[in-house]
């Protein structure tokens, strides 16, 4: 595997595949298998997970890895093309990255999107234009609109818990938050429970609607796979027989890249905080998932993120397992 980027360059075979990897290798721990191998982590944006997770992964296999982000560098990391560098960073992302990847088998790049625009955003321009310096294999630790990582995780988490593939329905449901939030779960969580078969509805107030290419990539995955994507405003309509409920914030659409435009928008909606009444027509056993971090009494209560429907630890647990599988066939060799 020469690159780890979107989840949409894998079959549902190789995913299987992967799959099958991380939990053999939670099961039968192989402490040499990345033996003498690096792994560089360039952080353009903040983490705990997956930098921690990431970290944990090449330990357990044998392997080292390194961090690396702006506020560690002496030197700061300018990353504004065609910049006159006369102020505080002495040193560009263009030779850094290179760099960086010099000194590892593989690397792993977390960039988040810039917020501004959207086309620029769902078109990837920050995160080719770092991948496109280099030859190393390369992992994506969140782009713009993909974080293959957390949605490798996110599908063991749903095999694990017994959710079905065909039949099983996930509502992604926006949520409450102060702050505009970029799309890239959102985005790619869609598409990954849509390319595992299952039927999805997208939950989310008015101005809130994913775009329109994005839906259309995850309408493709479900036909393939057997499954299918449905969008609503309506909570007690999307929650009806639901076996999950993945609650995530997201920018507004309509108003992408206006921050006045989408806190105004936002700020009639703080009652779209999951609670215990939003399970009251779905399964008896729907869960709840959620990337992390997430802000407690904002987009979830603490009765549903510390009660039995909560599974946002062991989603984060995953995260470990699924890198070990990706670093494993990427460092490794054959399965
Ligand atoms: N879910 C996730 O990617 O968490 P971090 O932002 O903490 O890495």
């Amino acid at each position: 595997m020469k690159a780890f980027n979107d989840l949409a360059d894998f079959s549902n075979e190789e995913i299987a595949a992967l799959l099958d990897l991380a939990g053999r290798l939670d099961l039968h721990p192989e402490p040499e298998a990345l033996r003498g191998k690096v792994l560089a982590l360039l952080f353009l944006s903040p983490s705990l997970r997956t930098l921690a997770s990431f970290q944990a992964a090449m330990t357990r296999l044998g392997g080292g890895s390194f961090v690396i982000s702006p506020e560690m560098s002496i030197h700061g990391i300018e990353t504004r093309p065609g910049i006159v560098m006369d102020g505080m960073a002495a040193e560009h992302i263009r030779e850094a990255v290179p760099v960086i990847a010099s000194y590892g088998d593989a690397i792993g790049i977390r960039a988040f999107a810039q917020r501004r625009n959207i086309e620029h955003d769902m078109n990837e321009i920050e995160y080719t234009a770092l991948t496109d310096l280099i030859d190393t294999p390369c992992i994506n630790m969140e782009s713009a609109m993909n974080h293959p990582c957390q949605n490798l995780a996110d599908w063991k988490t749903l095999d694990d818990l017994g959710v079905p593939a065909n039949g099983g329905k996930l509502v992604l449901s926006w949520a409450y938050h102060p702050k505009a939030l970029p799309l890239a779960v959102p985005s790619s969580t869609l598409h990954m429970a849509a390319k595992r078969g299952m039927d999805v509805t997208v939950l989310r107030p008015g101005g809130f609607e994913l775009p329109q290419p994005l839906m259309q990539k995850a309408r493709a995955a479900a036909q393939a796979s057997g499954g299918s994507v449905t969008e609503t405003d309506d909570r007690i309509e999307a929650m009806q027989d639901a076996h999950v409920i993945y609650a995530k914030s997201w920018s507004s659409t309509k108003h992408y890249g206006d921050k006045i435009a989408d806190e105004d928008l936002r700020s009639e909606l703080i009652d779209w905080c999951v609670d215990d009444p939003w399970f009251d027509n779905a399964k008896e056993d729907c869960r709840f998932m959620h990337c992390l971090p997430v802000r407690r009494g904002v987009v979830v209560s603490d009765a549903v993120l510390d009660g039995p429907r909560s599974v946002v630890i062991h989603e984060a647990r995953n995260r470990m397992l699924a890198q070990m599988a990706v670093l494993h066939q990427m460092l490794g060799g054959p399965l």
